[in-house]
C-alpha cells in the first residue's frame, strides 16, 4: 500500500501530466519550447499544485476561447504562507551571494529571455490580446530590466562620511530589504514582473509574486526560466490565485515580508497601503494617472500626431501613463484634430496574433463598460464624436476621438484606460497649466512646443513623476518610473529603481584614534 506522502507525489505527477497534455489544446499550444506553459504555482524552484484541487481558466480576450490548461487555484492563506516562509529561508543565504553572481544570473536569465522571444511574446498576446509587434515590444522591454539591473547589481556603492566625533570612522553600506512581495497588473504581464524582481534579484532580496488571474502565463514563463538561470531554490516563489485579495492582505499583513510593490489601480494601492500599516513594511506603488498630453500654438503638429498616437493608442490605452486629457491650443486644435482622426481611422482593430492588426482588444467587459460610459457621458455633456465611440464585438471598442469634451465630464477626472481620445482646447499657458494639474492623480504628462523657454517652465510646473517633451513615448528600463500625488510613489527601473529594495545602514566606528 502507498503511503499518504508517496500517494500525494504521486497525484503531483498524474496533475503535471494532466497539465503538459492539457497544454496541447489552445493558442499556447503553438509555442516551440512547451516548457514555458506552466499552470501551477512556483514554490522553492518546484510547480506546485493547488491543496483545495481548485483552478481557474484562462481566456484569449480576442475570441473567448480558453488559451492553455486551467491554472490551479494556489492562494488559501496556507499556500500564501508556505511562499514567504520559503522565501524568508532563502533569503538567509542568497542575501550574502555576491553581486557578481547575481549579475551573472540576472544576464543569463536576459539571455534566456532572448533566446525564447517569439514564445513569449506569443503568451502575451494570447492572455493579453495586445498585437504580436507590441507584445515584442513588451517583451523587449520587459528583458532589458534584467540587463539593466544585472549591470546595477555591481554598483550598490555605498559611502564613507567624515565624523564630527574624534576617532571616529562613519561608513555608509546598502543592504537587501528582505523577502518582497510583488503584485502586478494585467496591463503588461511580463514587464512589471521584471521591473520588480530585476532589482529586487540584483540587490539580493528574495520575492514571492501574486501573478494576475487574467495574464498568469507570462508570469510563469518567467519563472521556468528564472530556474534554468541557476537562480537558487526559494528565490522567486509565484503564486496562482483568482483571490487577489486575500492573497494581497496576507502579504501586506505579514512580518516576514519587508516590502511590497504593486501596480495597479490607486484604489487597490490604498487598500494595500493599509494593509501594510501594521508592519510600517516599504511600499512601492505605482497607481493610475490621468495623464494630460498638451498640444501648444508652436509645436510640430505632425510630431505630435504621431506621439498623441502611440501615447494614447498604445496598448488600445491600456496603460497607466497614456494620454488621459489631449489638450490642444485653439490656433493648432482644427489641423491636430482633423490629422488624429484621419491617423485613427487607419487603425485595424482585431485578433492581437493576426498579421497587420494595429489595435487589439480589451481585457474584459468591465474595461469595455467604463469606455462606453465615458463616451455617452461625454456625448450627453455635449461632446462630439469624431471618430469610433461604439463596442464593435465581444471585447473591441472603436478607437474613439471625441472633440470639444466639456470640462465635468467623466473622462477628464476619471482615468478611461481604453482608446478613448478627448480633446479639450486651452488659449494660454498658464490656462492649460491649471487644468493639467487640476486632478488628484500624477503619474506621467506631455507636451509638444519648440519653444526652449517653454519647455523649461512647463516641465517643471507640472505636478507628475515623468514629463515627455516632443514625444509619446517614454518607457525605458534605465528611467525612474514612477508618480506624485495619488499616484503612488517609489521609483522602478533605473539606478533609483535598486534603492527601492535596500536598505541604507550607517556604520559609525568608534576608538580609532585621532583626526
Ligand atoms: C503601466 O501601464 O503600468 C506601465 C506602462 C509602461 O511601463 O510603459
Amino acid at each position: 500500500m502507498l503511503t499518504a506522502a508517496l500517494r500525494s507525489v504521486n497525484l503531483q505527477a498524474q496533475r503535471t501530466i494532466m497539465t503538459s497534455s492539457a497544454a496541447l489544446s489552445g493558442k499556447l499550444s503553438a509555442l516551440k519550447n512547451p516548457l514555458l506553459v506552466k499552470s501551477q504555482s512556483f514554490i522553492n524552484n518546484e510547480w506546485v499544485g493547488s491543496a483545495s484541487g481548485k483552478t481557474f481558466k484562462v481566456h484569449d480576450p480576442s475570441t473567448g476561447e480558453q488559451i492553455g490548461p486551467d491554472v490551479e487555484e494556489c492562494g488559501s492563506p496556507a499556500e500564501v504562507e508556505k511562499a514567504i516562509k520559503v522565501a524568508k529561508e532563502a533569503f538567509k543565504t542568497y542575501q550574502n551571494t555576491t553581486p557578481k553572481s547575481r549579475q551573472d544570473m540576472l544576464t543569463k536569465l536576459y539571455n534566456l529571455m532572448l533566446a525564447n522571444t517569439d514564445d513569449l511574446a506569443t503568451i502575451i498576446t494570447a492572455e493579453n490580446g495586445k498585437p504580436l509587434a507590441d507584445a515584442k515590444g513588451e517583451h523587449m522591454y520587459s528583458a532589458s530590466f534584467c540587463e539593466w539591473f544585472a549591470a546595477e547589481a555591481m554598483r550598490t556603492y555605498g559611502d564613507v562620511i567624515p565624523a564630527t566625533i574624534p576617532g571616529m570612522r562613519n561608513v555608509v553600506i546598502k543592504q537587501p530589504v528582505g523577502p518582497v512581495a510583488i503584485i502586478t497588473p494585467w496591463n503588461f504581464p511580463s514587464a512589471m514582473i521584471t521591473r520588480k524582481i530585476a532589482p529586487a534579484l540584483a540587490a539580493g532580496c528574495t520575492c514571492v509574486i501574486k501573478v494576475p488571474a487574467e495574464t498568469p502565463f507570462s508570469g510563469l514563463a518567467l519563472a521556468q526560466l528564472v530556474k534554468e538561470a541557476g537562480f537558487p531554490a526559494g528565490v522567486v516563489n509565484i503564486i496562482t490565485s483568482e483571490d487577489s485579495k486575500t492573497v494581497g492582505e496576507i502579504l501586506c499583513a505579514s512580518k516576514d515580508i519587508k516590502k511590497v510593490s504593486f501596480t495597479g489601480s490607486t484604489n487597490v494601492g490604498k487598500i494595500l497601503a493599509s494593509q501594510s500599516a501594521s508592519t510600517l513594511k516599504k511600499l512601492s506603488l505605482e497607481l493610475g494617472g490621468n495623464a494630460p498630453f498638451i498640444v501648444f500654438n508652436d509645436a510640430d503638429i505632425d510630431a505630435a500626431v504621431q506621439g498623441a498616437i502611440a501615447c494614447k493608442f498604445r496598448s488600445s490605452g491600456q496603460t497607466c501613463v497614456c494620454a488621459n486629457r489631449i489638450l490642444v491650443h485653439t490656433d493648432v486644435a482644427a489641423e491636430f484634430t482633423e490629422k488624429l482622426v484621419a491617423a485613427v481611422e487607419k487603425f485595424k482593430v482585431g485578433d492581437g496574433a493576426e498579421q497587420g492588426i494595429t489595435h487589439g482588444p480589451l481585457i474584459h467587459s468591465r474595461a469595455l463598460d467604463k469606455v462606453e460610459h465615458h463616451v455617452n457621458d461625454a456625448v450627453e455633456r455635449g461632446a462630439k464624436v469624431l471618430a469610433g465611440g461604439k463596442r464593435i464585438k465581444g471585447n473591441f471598442f472603436q478607437p474613439t476621438v471625441l472633440g470639444d469634451v466639456p470640462a465635468d465630464a467623466a473622462c477628464l477626472s476619471e482615468e478611461t484606460f481604453g482608446p478613448l481620445a478627448a480633446i479639450v482646447k486651452f488659449s494660454s499657458e498658464e490656462q492649460v497649466i491649471e487644468i493639467a494639474n487640476d486632478t488628484d492623480v500624477g503619474l506621467a504628462g506631455y507636451f509638444y512646443s519648440r519653444d526652449v523657454g517653454r519647455i523649461w517652465r512647463v516641465a517643471e510646473a507640472l505636478e507628475v513623476g515623468m514629463v515627455g517633451v516632443n514625444t509619446g513615448v517614454i518607457s525605458q528600463a534605465t528611467i525612474p518610473f514612477g508618480g506624485v500625488k495619488e499616484s503612488g510613489y517609489g521609483r522602478e527601473g533605473s539606478k533609483y529603481g535598486m534603492s527601492d529594495y535596500e536598505i541604507t545602514k550607517v556604520i559609525c566606528m568608534g576608538g580609532l584614534g585621532t583626526s
